[in-house]
């Protein structure tokens, strides 16, 4: 048979799910902000999530030491037997809970933890409850994979932190899945043990899985950390998603894991063997550095992350029409914004182009996140003071 001549470009005939598919809005903006760098402009990067420290050195070492021993195979799907080890016996130490290497899933980075607890749990018309705003890749990938998108409005006077009474009056007979994130993902929010223990009790004894996101569980301000793992009858019923990439400053390794019961283990295991065969084994040999070795750098982080926000958020405060409370935990500030009288991408927008701060649109992180903007502060802290003043005297001439 003859190949007809093809001289227009065929239609691209794409799934129809892809029409579900979400993105996450840090890295348009990212995109964007280069773009105006190339035309010359000078813009201040507060707009991606990522620490700016380096990788610590030991974990580096590691990395290098391991690449030169020839840890440039493929490795078991789960994850290698040491890291697993490591991970296992990290996670019981820190959220008092006893957790087997069989229970531990190795992964390229957090994010696939949420497209595999979802992909391996969500049938088409089961329903995800998920906190709003959020880390926009939970309503994209329950969406995508014809989930039921349930969002709980995370509100400012509650401090962002859920609302039980909201979430129990969300739970139903097709509730498969609840997902929790804190510290929270654009608020700076975090539940405490009161709160963890309220959800819990909502929750009661139904057969629903809980996707617990704690990848910033080693960057909290105030209180400390607790994990709805760590309550009786949630072992069972947490998938718990942790990784490298905020503690260790390690957001390019791609590394991140699971933790959850061994049988549901097993299939996210399978879910790897299908997408990635495994995470880079190199990576791996410095993952069990980065849990095992010196943590001072870790301290050190925070620490400074803790006085970039202190500043930022008193000089936000400071300029016409914004308003913003202290966050708990993370590296992000999120101020109220409607007394500016603009949208909030409108006003994000302006600021990039205008004023040459990059930040993001409350309405990245879901619906329920207009009014606010968000900033990362993990910039230093000469950065953070120029974007203030940028922004100030951007207001001084925009805003009424
Ligand atoms: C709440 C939350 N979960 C998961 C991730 C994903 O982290 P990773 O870069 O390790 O995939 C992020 C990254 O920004 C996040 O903010």
């Amino acid at each position: 048979m003859q190949t007809a001549m093809i001289e227009q470009q065929l239609e691209l005939r794409l799934a129809s799910r892809m029409s579900r598919l979400g993105t996450e809005t840090a890295f348009v903006v990212l995109a964007r902000a280069r773009e105006l760098e190339k035309q010359g402009k000078k813009i201040v990067h507060l707009e991606i999530g990522e620490p700016d420290f380096d990788t610590p050195s030991n974990v580096v070492e590691a990395a290098v030491d391991a690449l030169h021993k020839g840890w440039t195979h493929y490795g078991p799907s789960a994850g290698l037997p040491q890291l697993r080890e490591a991970i296992a016996e990290y996670v019981s130490r820190t959220r008092k809970v006893q957790v087997a290497p069989e229970e531990v899933v190795v992964v390229p980075g957090g994010k696939p933890i949420i497209f595999f607890s979802i992909l391996a749990l969500v049938d088409e018309g089961d329903e995800v409850i998920y906190p709003n705003p959020g880390f926009p890749i939970y309503e994209s990938m329950i969406n995508y994979l014809g989930g039921k998108a349930v969002p709980i409005h995370l509100q400012e006077e509650n401090d962002f932190a859920l609302d039980v009474a909201e979430l129990a009056s969300r739970i139903t007979d097709r509730t498969k899945l609840i997902i929790i994130n804190s510290p929270h993902n654009p608020t700076g929010g975090i539940l405490t043990r009161k709160d963890v223990t309220e959800i819990a009790e909502a929750i009661g004894d139904r057969n629903i899985m809980v996707l617990s996101d704690e990848i910033y569980s080693r960057l909290i301000y105030e209180g400390e950390h607790f994990s709805i793992m760590s309550l009786p009858g949630f072992k069972d019923r947490t998938i718990l998603l942790d990784g490298f990439s905020k503690t260790y400053a390690m957001t390019g390794w791609r590394m991140g894991y699971g933790v959850m019961r061994a049988d549901l283990a097993t299939h996210m295991t399978r879910l790897m063997t299908n997408s990635n065969s495994c995470t880079a084994s190199f990576t791996q040999i410095a993952g069990v550095e980065a849990l095992r070795g010196d943590q001072s750098s870790v301290d050190k982080m925070s620490n400074e992350f803790r006085r970039r926000r202190d500043a930022f958020v008193v000089g936000l405060n400071k300029i016409k029409g914004f308003s913003c409370r202290m966050p708990k935990g993370a590296f992000y500030v999120f101020p109220n914004i409607t007394r500016t009288g603009w949208p909030a991408k409108k006003l994000a927008d302006a600021l990039l182009e205008e004023a040459g701060v990059a930040c993001l649109s409350g309405t990245a992180f879901g619906a329920f996140g207009e009014g606010y903007l968000r900033f990362s502060v993990a910039n230093s802290l000469e950065n953070l003071n120029q974007a203030l003043a940028q922004i100030q005297d951007w207001a001084g001439k925009n805003l009424r």
